[in-house]
């Protein structure tokens, strides 16, 4: 496959693309334990989850307590609990649905450092001010039906932390180009239906990179944007890391251990990807 022209032509090209608002909740229930399952397989998708469980990790080593907005079914937080089991996390989600299939999937693998509350993301009226050292997030940013959505999610977030905070927050990024989405599309071609239908969804619900830096940095300006080299089709919107804690590394090696050659390259392939653009 030839990676240098796609690459280059993202990068060259004028942004063409409108995104594609996403359906706001994951309705299909069947869909989403399927989704589950597969984020625990040897996948593309643990390769991304397992990633970012180190860089959070790093985050939010001084942190006591950790929402996280938009968990879904706990892919993501099932693992950066587990590898925290000092922090004590709070999963938000939309959905009761959600909420049930995190809460089975929690008790399923043991982790007992998490509670969850149903509540929009954009508003947290459920949560106090103040409540919260660190605000963690995965793919779901892309699910609100505009950037004015994503503004109102950053101010709550930061009307819950406190004065000194930590974020970790991750999603897609809206590529200039169709042909960008066919290359990362064709990225992924070994991957099962329901993966590969739903990434598409998600890359082209993503929002550019301006509405993420606008509302950082109106709001979370202690945090750093970084993007993925190349092609920027991921970001990461965290501040200061620190070093992992040995019992973290420790279950992160183990978790890397029973990857496949293959998945443990695309491990490697996004901490390069990051790297590059300075998130080392
Ligand atoms: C793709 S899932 C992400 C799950 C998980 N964070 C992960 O890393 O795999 C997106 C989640 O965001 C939730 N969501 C969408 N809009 C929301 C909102 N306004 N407030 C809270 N949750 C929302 C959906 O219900 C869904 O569970």
């Amino acid at each position: 496959m030839n990676h240098i022209l796609p690459i280059l032509k993202e990068m060259l090209s004028k942004p063409k693309l409108q995104r594609v608002p996403e359906q706001m909740v994951m309705a299909l229930e069947a869909q989403t334990q399927d989704f589950f399952n597969f984020g625990l397989g040897d996948t593309a998708l643990r390769a991304a989850y397992l990633f970012h469980a180190k860089w959070a990790s790093r985050t939010f080593a001084n942190c006591k307590r950790v929402l996280d907005l938009g968990t879904g079914p706990a892919n993501q937080l099932s693992i950066l609990a587990q590898m925290n089991p000092s922090i004590e996390f709070v999963g938000v989600d939309l959905s009761d649905k959600m909420l049930e299939l995190a809460q089975n999937n929690c008790a399923k693998l043991g982790v007992k450092n998490v509670t969850f509350v149903q509540d929009d993301m954009t508003q947290l009226s459920q949560l106090k001010a103040g409540e919260f050292d660190g605000v963690f997030s995965s793919v779901a940013l892309h699910h609100l039906p505009n950037e004015l959505d994503v503004e109102k999610t950053f101010k709550n977030a930061r009307r819950v932390l406190k004065d000194r905070y930590s974020v970790y927050i991750t999603d897609f990024l809206l590529v200039k180009n169709e042909q960008s989405i066919r290359y990362l599309l064709s990225l992924n071609e070994t991957q099962p239906a329901v993966f590969k239908q739903d990434y598409e969804a998600s890359l082209r619900a993503s929002f550019p990179k301006r509405d993420f830096q606008r509302a950082a940095s109106q709001y979370l300006d202690e945090a750093e944007l970084y993007t993925s080299f190349g092609a920027q089709f991921l970001m990461v919107l965290k501040t200061p890391s620190y070093d992992l804690s040995q019992s973290a590394q420790s279950l992160l090696n183990s978790e890397l251990e029973r990857l496949s050659p293959a998945t443990k390259n695309i491990y490697k392939s996004l901490a390069i990807l990051m790297a590059l653009r300075g998130m080392f």
